[in-house]
C-alpha cells in the first residue's frame, strides 16, 4: 500500500497550502506592516515547474487538496496555467484558492475554465471606507466585482475570510451574519492571530468569536450547528435559521482545532512548514528531481511537527522546545 503522509500524532496529511509568492498588492492592517516589506527576489521563488514536481511527489503520498495563497496569489503571472497544470496530477481532486479579489473579476473565466475548485475571498468590512483603512487603500467594489463573477463560473458558495478586530470591525458582525439570510455565502469570522509581529496591537484588538454567537442571540437569530462542511478546514460551521448562507468560526486562539490538523505549508521561497506557527522549515529545492529524497524531507517535516501550535504558552513567555515563526502571514498565507 502507498505510504500516507501521517505524523506522531497519527494526523493524516492530505492537504497542501502552497504560497506562490509573498507580494501583496495590499497591505492589510493584521497582515503586513504598513511600511511594506523586504520581498524575495524572483529567483528565490519556486518556479511552477518545481511547483508541480512536489506536488506530483506528495500526491504519490496521499495529498488531494490544494490551496493556492500568497501574499497576493493573483499578482503572480498565469496562474490559471499553474491550476491546469496541478490539475492534471493525478490524484489531485481540489484546487482552491485564497485571494484579496482584487485581480479576480478579469480571471474568473481562466480560472475556472483551468480546474480551480473553489475560493476564499478576504473581505474584512463591508463599509467602502473602512475597507479602505483595513488594506490600507484597497477598493472594495473590485472585490465585490470578484464574489459577482466567482458566482457568475460557478464558484459558490464562496467563502468571505472576515478577521475580527476589536474596535476595527467587531461593530460590523450583525451585517456580515444577516448577509447570509439571502446571499449563498460561507462567511467565516476568523481570530486574529498573533503570527511573526510580537505585539504590535494583537492584544488590543484580539477577539474571540463567542461574541459573534453572542451577536446572533441578541438579534433573535437562531443559529444551529451545521454538518455541511465545503472545504477541510478548521471552521465550526453555522447557519441562521431561515438563512440561505452559513457562517464558520475559525478560533485559533481561543480553542485551537491542531488535533485535526490534515495539512502541510510550502512557502513561496519553497520552504515546508510543518505548522503555521513554529519557525521549523525544510527547503525543498535541491530534492526536487529526486522523488525518494524529496518525499524523505516531507516526512522529516511531519517528524517534528508540534502537537499544537502552543500559541497561549508562547504568548504567556513559557519556555518553548521551538521557537514560533518569525514570519508574517503574508508569507505564510494564512
Ligand atoms: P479549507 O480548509 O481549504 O476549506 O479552507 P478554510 O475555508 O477553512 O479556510 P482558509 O484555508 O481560507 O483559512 C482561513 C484562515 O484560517 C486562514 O487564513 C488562517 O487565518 C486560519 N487557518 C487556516 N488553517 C489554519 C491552521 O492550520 N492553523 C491555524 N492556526 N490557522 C489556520
Ligand atoms: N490572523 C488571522 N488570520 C490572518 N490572515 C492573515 N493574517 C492573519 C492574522 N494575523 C488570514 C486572513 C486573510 C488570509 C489571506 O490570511 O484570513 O483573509
Ligand atoms: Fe491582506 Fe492578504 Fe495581502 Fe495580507 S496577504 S496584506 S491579508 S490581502
Amino acid at each position: 500500500m502507498q505510504k500516507r503522509l501521517v505524523d506522531r500524532f497519527g494526523r493524516v496529511h492530505d492537504y497542501l497550502r502552497i504560497s506562490i509568492t509573498d507580494r501583496c498588492n495590499l497591505r492589510c492592517v493584521y497582515c503586513m506592516p504598513e511600511e511594506g516589506m523586504e520581498f524575495e527576489p524572483e529567483e528565490h521563488l519556486l518556479t511552477f515547474d518545481e511547483i508541480a514536481e512536489t506536488v506530483r511527489v506528495l500526491a504519490g503520498l496521499g495529498v488531494r487538496k490544494l490551496r493556492l495563497t500568497g501574499g497576493e496569489p493573483l499578482v503572480r503571472k498565469n496562474v490559471e496555467e499553474l491550476v491546469a497544470r496541478l490539475g492534471a496530477i493525478p490524484g489531485i481532486e481540489d484546487i482552491a484558492l485564497t485571494t484579496n479579489g482584487i485581480f479576480f473579476a478579469s480571471k474568473a473565466e481562466r480560472l475556472r475554465a483551468a480546474g480551480l475548485t473553489r475560493i476564499n475571498i478576504s473581505l474584512d468590512s463591508l463599509r467602502e471606507d473602512r475597507f479602505r483603512l483595513i488594506t490600507r487603500g484597497g477598493d472594495i467594489r473590485r472585490v465585490l466585482a470578484a464574489i459577482e463573477a466567482a458566482y457568475r463560473v460557478g464558484l459558490d458558495p464562496i467563502k468571505l475570510n472576515v478577521v475580527l478586530m476589536k474596535g476595527i470591525n467587531d461593530d460590523e458582525i450583525d451585517d456580515f451574519l444577516k448577509m447570509t439570510f439571502d446571499t449563498n455565502v460561507q462567511v467565516r469570522f476568523i481570530e486574529y492571530m498573533p503570527i511573526g509581529h510580537s505585539d504590535d496591537g494583537w492584544k488590543a484588538r484580539y477577539l474571540p468569536l463567542t461574541t459573534v454567537l453572542e451577536r446572533a442571540e441578541a438579534n433573535g437569530w437562531h443559529a444551529e450547528q451545521s454538518g455541511t462542511v465545503y472545504g477541510n478546514g478548521p471552521s465550526q460551521n453555522y447557519k441562521l435559521a431561515g438563512a440561505v448562507g452559513g457562517f464558520g468560526l475559525i478560533h485559533p486562539v481561543s480553542d485551537h482545532f491542531c488535533q485535526t490538523c490534515n495539512r502541510l505549508r510550502l512557502t513561496a521561497d519553497g520552504n515546508i512548514k510543518p505548522c503555521l506557527y513554529w519557525s521549523d522549515e525544510f527547503n525543498v529545492r535541491r530534492y526536487i528531481g529526486d522523488d525518494a529524497a524529496l518525499a524523505d524531507l516531507f516526512f522529516r517535516a511531519l517528524d517534528i511537527k508540534p502537537e499544537n501550535h502552543e500559541m497561549a504558552q508562547v504568548l504567556a513567555g513559557e519556555s518553548q522546545s521551538h521557537s514560533p515563526t518569525v514570519r508574517r502571514m503574508s508569507q505564510i498565507g494564512g
